[in-house]
Parts: C-alpha cells; sequence; structure tokens
C-alpha cells in the first residue's frame, strides 16, 4: 500500500529547502523498496495569491486524506500588512487545529562538530540532548475574543488565554510517555504565579507525575525556565509546555543546536483526538527567511531531518529515519556548512543544493 504524503512547500525558502527533503526522501524509498506517493499543494502567501486563502478547502481536504505532510514555510513581507485579515500564518494554525496535532515535538541536540557555531561557551552546550514539546492547539494562539477594539476612541485589542483539562492532559501525558523511553525526566514549565491557565496546567502536572513515578518531575516558571535553558541545557531531558511559551522558547532552544536551520519538528494528534484522521504534520522550525530565498544559501537539514522525523513518527520506520540522521551528521562531521553554520578554519561553504546532494551521496553510498 502506498503512503500519501501531501507536500506544501510554501513560501520564501520554503519551496528550496523541501525541494532537497523531497529528494532524500525519494532516494530512501528506493532504498528501502517504499512506496511514496507525493502531491504538492498550495499553502501560505502563495495560495493567498492565488486562491484568494492561505489554506484552500481542497487542500485541507487533500491533507485528511493523507499519511503525512512535509510543510517548509509560510510568510514574508508581502503579506506582513497589519490590517489584512487574511495572512499566510492561518494556514498553519488552521492545519494545525483542524487535523487534531496537539503535540509538537521539537527536538534539540548538539552535534559535537557545530558546538562552535552556538555563541555559547562549548561546556554549556556539549552534550546536550532535550526534547520541547509544546502544546499545538490551545492556549492563546487559538482562545477567543481575539480582536482589535475601539474604546471610545482609542484604539485597544484583546487576545485570550483558555485551556480545558483535555487539552492539557493528553499533551502533558505525551512529554509523559516520551520521557519514560528516554532519561525519565519530565519538566513542566508554565507561569502559575500569575495565570489561572497555568495554575490548572500545574496541577494537572502534579496528577500524572504521580502516576508517572518512575519519571523525576519539576515545574518551572517560563522565565526562570528561558535563563535555566541557555545557562545549565543539560539538565533537561523532556519539556512540556503551553503553545506560545513552547514558540518562545523553542527558538531560544535553536541556539543550542547551533542554527535554527538545523532544527526539525513533527505535530502530532492521535486517534482520540476527534480530527477523524491520524495524520502528522512535519516542519523544520525556521521560518520562510524571505531575506536569502531564491538565493541558494538557506540550509535543508532542518527540512530533511524533518523528513527524518515524518518516516518514524507516520510510518513508523524508526531504522530509515536514522538513516537519514547519519547522512545528515557524516556531511556535517566532513566540515560542509551553509552560510548558517559559519564557516571557519576547515570548513567547506555549500549552498542549500549541494547540502541536499551531499546527504543524498551518504545515502547512495549507504547503501551500496
Ligand atoms: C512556529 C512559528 C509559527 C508559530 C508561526 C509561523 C505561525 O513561529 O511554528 O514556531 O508561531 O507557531
Ligand atoms: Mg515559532
Amino acid at each position: 500500500m502506498a503512503y500519501k504524503i501531501l507536500v506544501l512547500k510554501g513560501d520564501g525558502i520554503g519551496p528550496e529547502v523541501v525541494g532537497e527533503a523531497l529528494q532524500v526522501l525519494k532516494v530512501v524509498a528506493r532504498n528501502a523498496a517504499l512506496d511514496l506517493e507525493f502531491k504538492e499543494a498550495p499553502v501560505g502567501g502563495h495560495a493567498l495569491d492565488q486562491f484568494g486563502t492561505p489554506l484552500p478547502d481542497d487542500v485541507l481536504k487533500q491533507a485528511r486524506a493523507s499519511d503525512a505532510i512535509l510543510l517548509g514555510a509560510v510568510g514574508g513581507p508581502k503579506w506582513d500588512n497589519p490590517k489584512a485579515d487574511k495572512r499566510p500564518e492561518q494556514a498553519l494554525l488552521t492545519l494545525r487545529k483542524e487535523l487534531g496535532l496537539f503535540a509538537n515535538v521539537r527536538p534539540v541536540k548538539a552535534v559535537k562538530e557545530l558546538i562552535s557555531a552556538s555563541p555559547l561557551r562549548p561546556e554549556i552546550v556539549n552534550g546536550v540532548d532535550l526534547v520541547i514539546i509544546r502544546e499545538l492547539t490551545g492556549g492563546i494562539y487559538y482562545g477567543k475574543p481575539s480582536e482589535r477594539r475601539n474604546h471610545g476612541g482609542l484604539r485597544a485589542a484583546v487576545d485570550t488565554c483558555a485551556y480545558s483539562e483535555e487539552e492539557i492532559i493528553r499533551v502533558l501525558r505525551y512529554g509523559f510517555e516520551l520521557a519514560r523511553n528516554r532519561r525519565k525526566h519530565l519538566t513542566s514549565v508554565d507561569k502559575a504565579n500569575i495565570l489561572a491557565t497555568s495554575r490548572l496546567w500545574r496541577e494537572i502536572a502534579g496528577e500524572l507525575a504521580a502516576e508517572y513515578k518512575d519519571v523525576a518531575f519539576d515545574n518551572q516558571l517560563v522565565d526562570s525556565m528561558a535563563m535555566h535553558l541557555i545557562r545549565r541545557p543539560r539538565d533537561f531531558d523532556v519539556i512540556v509546555t503551553e503553545n506560545m511559551f513552547g514558540d518562545i522558547l523553542t527558538d531560544e532552544a535553536s541556539v543550542l543546536a547551533g542554527s535554527m536551520g538545523l532544527l526539525p519538528s513533527a505535530s502530532l494528534g492521535d486517534e482520540l483526538n476527534g480530527a477523524g484522521c491520524r495524520v502528522g504534520l512535519f516542519e523544520p522550525i525556521h521560518g520562510s527567511a524571505p531575506d536569502i530565498a531564491g538565493r541558494d544559501e538557506a540550509n535543508p537539514l532542518a527540512a530533511i531531518l524533518s523528513a527524518a522525523m515524518l518516516l518514524e513518527h507516520s510510518l513508523g520506520l524508526r531504522a530509515e529515519a536514522e538513516i537519514i540522521e547519519q547522512a545528515v551528521e557524516a556531511v556535517v562531521r566532513e566540515g560542509y556548512r551553509t552560510r548558517d553554520l559559519g564557516a571557519g578554519a576547515g570548513t567547506k561553504v555549500a549552498g542549500c543544493k549541494a547540502m541536499g546532494r551531499l546527504v543524498r551521496e551518504k545515502l547512495e553510498s549507504a547503501e551500496a
């Protein structure tokens, strides 16, 4: 049976990096005799220009019918007008919500050869291996009301942060299960000294911790977590947090890996998520980087590693995922660097296409 993979390249560097990831998947499929069926569809700013909506109904329908989605990035200065009522980013939010993708998994690992690419001292970064689980379908990203207001002629605006018990339980449970299969340590991040949603979050985290007695558990406030994450990142294993805190902490965490251009992500649901389908969405955490789009300078490794996560999480192909990860590591070990990884003595600067080709060459020789 063929696996249906929907490819949403999106805007900016999206098409370049996903193009490379797609070719990597094709090589793996050939080596492992997998039947992967790819279909491309427009999303984000491009879709907005062409169809007047960042996520055409038909694309959402195709997404539901897929086994997995590989996405690049959406957005760019062209669509940045704050007064516009339709924005490319809405495509992402709708996909996440409609497909019930409540758990966003963002692994952060320090690659030895790239430690010098991090602005942090090597003794802080060396050995970092953590996963941030970001709640993805609730909180202030979705709460209503969210609108501009007029208070007696003065401009005002409101957003709402809301969480239900089920939303909190399922994502924390995902985190505890993951921690069980790793170093058995879970850190729950909130702002319980201020927010009611965070106090509910902390209450539930404590209840689950009592259930997962084999997992060491602690709570952190998000502000001090922002500090601990770069002062003592090795102390963390699995970190679970709500939507917006996770958005912010994962960008910060990318500094540990050396570059945003290295961090993949998986957005997952479960059979009980009410979305009526079980599809995962895989995307690099970096944005559309319009300043370097079309210049063959983007780092395709995050997209390629996202493709590896797709194989593991949506298709259950852990071994194939590992082969891709090893190929990426080998290319880095040999000294190839896209510009974001900072070329230095003994390194070779490579563009987006060259980097993709190098990874594929490793895969091909791995087969031989
Ligand atoms: C991310 C991005 C998105 C988010 C944007 C592009 C909507 O920053 O995936 O982290 O805020 O969730
Ligand atoms: Mg973000």
